[in-house]
């Protein structure tokens, strides 16, 4: 049985966190035999390295080993590309065609995005995990293929079961084998050692010497949430590299790139099959991150604007609704010495905070205190609709419009997976 180090050296494999080798070490004792395997994990952790290694480390390594990303292959091809189709079958099918599972006889397949495969595939699925046998889409006569299965998902399967998105036999078939391969959050220790390879990399590819981190910074991303996993780090990395002057990195340059105000407190928790409650879609993290912090940079931009606008007029002619509008963008801070005469707090009390706009309170004509904002309506001041949903809508458009309908580009620029926008492409109906 390989050596775990060799491995990690043959694959390219970066990390010593006991939960990344321990997955390892478990696809290199299964690979010997034929049991299917699904492998769990956030979105970017590295997923695709174990059906490598599993293939690579079996007996059928000088067999076909085929990835079929099912989350990017539109459902109504996904059977006829699994499984081949007879002439004839729907319009367009102008020859048979083999399956992936044809052609990947005495080979091993990976199933990535597992989760999103249609149920009437599933079904299909299933009987080839069973008994090796299928029917290629328009046809009645059954054939027999010898294919060792690997899956992965991001996805909460119990939760899919549960919604009735996913068989559950399939799932048990499947997750004969679970292998769980670890955040990049969990593994603290890893962070550095993954940046410096990647350095190394990028500084080769794009010929320019090679980005270094400051111990701050070193705990900076230490401490960063990492929605995105490896590939966030990954991208992160080329991107410094290509645009970066300096060399040396700290960490308020990493905070241009990753503020730590998007490390919002997640809700993280492992996709882990066996029923624990967790967040489903480990990618939609991903995407309302970057709808939130984008509101947030909106938020204080609008607070800047704001603050600029009534410096700009003074006090004295804002009207009673402008008030109203500015106390509900800021909650007020008991004022120790508020002076009930300047109507602007910060104004008066702390000049070296002119810039720094935080709690004005602000009271109106009548002495009116404004704090609980609650009864007051204030209808035209929020244009935008603060919807998740919409924001995360919107902001996919606006990707696919700056990249002309590249959806790989539009994802890469989204911090998402291909098959993660290919999925909202479809929720949001904006298939061309
Ligand atoms: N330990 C690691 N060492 C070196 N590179 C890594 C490591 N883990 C992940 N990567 C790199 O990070 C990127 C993302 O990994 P991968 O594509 O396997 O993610 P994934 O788990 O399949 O994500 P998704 O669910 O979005 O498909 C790849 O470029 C991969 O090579
Ligand atoms: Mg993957």
């Amino acid at each position: 049985m390989a050596e775990l180090q060799s491995i990690k050296a043959r694959f390219g494999i970066i990390g010593n966190f006991p939960a990344l080798n321990r997955a390892l070490e478990k696809a290199i004792q299964v690979a010997p035999t034929d049991i299917s395997v699904l492998v769990m994990g956030e979105s970017g952790v590295g997923k695709e390295f174990i059906p490598k290694i599993i293939h690579g480390e079996s007996r059928r390594k000088h067999q076909p080993y085929i990835v079929v990303n099912c989350g990017a292959i539109p459902e109504g091809t996904i059977d006829s590309e699994l499984f081949g189709h007879e002439k004839g079958a729907f319009t367009g099918a102008t020859s048979t065609r083999k399956g992936y599972f044809e052609v990947a006889d005495g080979g091993t397949i990976f199933l990535d995005e597992v989760g999103e495969l249609p149920l009437q595939t599933q079904v299909r699925l299933l009987r080839v995990l069973e008994s090796g046998e299928f029917m290629k889409v328009g046809s009645s006569q059954v054939q027999k293929t010898n294919v060792r299965i690997v899956a992965a998902t991001n996805v909460n399967m119990m939760k899919a079961i549960g919604d009735n998105r996913f068989r559950e036999d399939l799932y048990y078939r499947l997750n004969t084998v679970q292998i769980d391969m670890p955040a990049l959050r969990e593994r603290k220790g890893d962070i550095h050692l993954l940046f410096r390879k990647f350095a190394i990399d990028f500084a080769e590819k794009y010929r320019m010497p090679e980005l270094k981190l400051t111990d701050d910074a070193v705990s900076y991303l230490e401490n960063y949430a990492f929605p995105g996993n490896v590939r966030q780090l990954r991208n992160l990395v080329e991107q410094m590299t290509v645009v970066e002057q300096n060399r040396e990195v700290n960490s308020t340059k990493l905070a241009e790139y990753i503020p730590m105000n998007a490390n919002l407190p997640a809700v993280i928790s492992k996709t882990s099959g066996s029923g624990s409650s967790s967040s489903d879609f480990g990618s939609e993290r991903e995407i309302m991150y970057k709808v939130l912090f984008d509101m947030r940079n909106d938020i204080n931009d609008l607070k800047s604007l704001t603050s600029e606008l009534i410096k700009s007029r003074g006090n004295a002619d804002l009207s009673s609704q402008e008030k109203n509008l500015i106390n509900r963008i800021y909650t007020p801070e008991p004022a120790q010495n508020a002076n009930p005469n300047s109507l602007l707090y910060f104004e008066n009390n702390n000049n070296s905070q002119q810039n720094q706009i935080h709690h004005p309170t602000i009271i109106s004509e009548d002495n009116e205190d404004y704090n609980d904002v609650e009864d007051i309506e204030i209808e035209e001041a929020r244009p935008e609709s603060l919807s998740l949903q919409n924001n995360e809508k919107d902001l996919i458009i606006k990707a696919l419009e700056k990249h002309k309908g590249r959806r790989n580009k539009a994802a890469d620029e989204l911090g998402i997976s291909q098959r993660t926008l290919y999925r909202k492409i479809k929720q949001y109906n904006l298939e061309e």
